[in-house]
């Protein structure tokens, strides 16, 4: 048993959480792993596991929690319509809350007395793993050995080559990636520069818009209860949906975002995401609430839903104004259920028609044709109590406010 007891690290498999494993070991930590699959296609668990224990990890546990992460974290952002800043569908910010709470729910488990993460002190995930890792359990501490440790890159494959781990002295990757299944955030390199447009390598979930297909496709979405259950008439599992989504959409270029955004850490920072499936999802959904949600409620939700995607972002996830959104958010969705139709073309997810059983958009109100069932004789009345404010203040205070008439007919 180290000096220090136990410390649950998330390991991701990369040399930086490689490393502090070692490291951690050598502070007199037992270090013990999780790595979890939440949709990253270049995750291999077994791998994963026996890197961790060859690094010296006395435990590792690998956890294939896509449906977790789709039903627990993706779901409700979705039916929150969650939008950083209105354009970042929280990709990365949703996922840190469940790993914190695998963190802790492993060291409660464990008996450890800390649970450690591989971010640097500059970043955004560093902050929502240690605020949710403190909000699910005060007492724990948290480790951040990246940030401590000053290592440069080059000491850094160094030791860890010195300590049989295998490390490419290479130069290092272009660009800093995170993946889950609701899409991929890249950043730093030469993206940095906000002139520069991302070059094509940057992508991997989607095509160039500009060379996607000369021809849409339709893509038939239901919803029950605010959550997709089937893609074109055929139901599938959140995963699966998403999966297959992300690929029909990407083919078509849908859901390349390049942004400056408001980080929580205080700086802008230029990010480049590509989220197909979350994009043509969040547009049907939202679209899907015109003709299914009150008014009051749906502006009212519209409002919640910028504190739902800040309290997220800012890794407030496990919070109690969260929990309140969440509960009125979920009240909403009683009556979001029905069928979108999203056109996918070059770059784009329009959604083209939609339906439901309990719409309260209701044609025989709407329409200017036959079967108008629209009281037009209230109208008459409606107006006079409607405008009567209106009435009275300008009697009171008239308005001189001609337009000017000297322009000849
Ligand atoms: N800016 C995004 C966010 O904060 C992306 C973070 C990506 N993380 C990473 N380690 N590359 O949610």
């Amino acid at each position: 048993m180290g000096k220090k007891g136990k410390v649950v690290l998330a390991y991701s498999g990369g040399l930086d959480t490689s490393v502090s494993v070692l490291w951690l070991s050598e502070q007199g930590y037992d270090v013990v792993t999780m790595t979890a699959d939440i949709g990253q296609r270049v995750i291999d668990l077994q791998a994963a596991k026996n890197k961790a224990l060859h690094s010296g990890a006395v435990k590792a546990y690998v956890f294939d929690l896509k449906k977790t992460f789709v039903e627990k974290y993706v779901w409700p952002a979705l039916k929150a319509n969650g939008m950083y800043q209105g354009t970042y569908p929280l990709t990365s910010a949703l996922s840190r809350p469940l790993i914190a709470k695998m963190l802790v729910d492993i060291a409660h488990r464990e008996g450890a007395s800390a649970v450690a993460h591989g971010c640097t002190g500059k970043g955004q995930d560093q902050v929502r793993i240690e605020v949710c890792a403190t909000a699910l359990n005060p007492m724990l501490e948290v480790l951040a050995p990246v940030r401590d440790w000053h290592f440069s890159r080059e000491a850094e494959v160094e030791y860890a080559i010195s300590h049989g781990i295998p490390a490419q002295a290479t130069k290092s990757a272009p660009y800093s990636i995170d993946e889950n299944l609701w899409g991929r955030a890249i950043e730093c390199g030469m993206l940095e520069d906000p002139w520069n447009e991302p070059p094509e390598d940057a992508y991997q979930l989607t095509v160039n818009p500009l060379e996607a297909p000369e021809r849409p496709d339709f893509v038939e979405l239901t919803f029950e209860r605010g959550i997709p259950v089937a893609l074109n008439g055929e139901r599938m599992d959140g995963a699966g949906l998403i999966l297959k989504l992300n690929d029909l959409a990407g083919s078509h270029g849908v859901g390349r975002i390049d942004m400056i955004e408001d980080r929580l850490v205080g700086f802008k920072s230029r990010e480049v995401y590509e989220c197909p499936a979350a994009i043509t999802l969040l547009n049907a959904h939202r679209a899907l609430e015109t003709i299914t949600l009150d008014k009051r409620v749906l502006t009212t939700k519209r409002e919640l839903e910028v504190r739902f995607a800040e309290l997220t972002y800012e890794g407030y996830w496990f919070s109690p104004l969260k929990d309140c959104i969440d509960a009125f958010i979920d009240e909403t969705q009683k009556y979001v259920s029905g069928t979108v139709k999203v056109r996918l073309f070059k770059g784009q997810a329009v959604v083209r028609g939609m339906k439901a059983d309990k719409a309260i958009y209701k044609h025989d109100l709407a329409t200017y044709s036959e079967g108008d069932a629209f009281d037009h004789a209230a109208a008459a009345g409606f107006i006079k109590i409607w405008g009567l404010p209106i009435r009275t203040w300008t009697s009171t205070f008239p308005r001189n406010n001609e337009e000017d008439l000297s322009i000849e007919a």
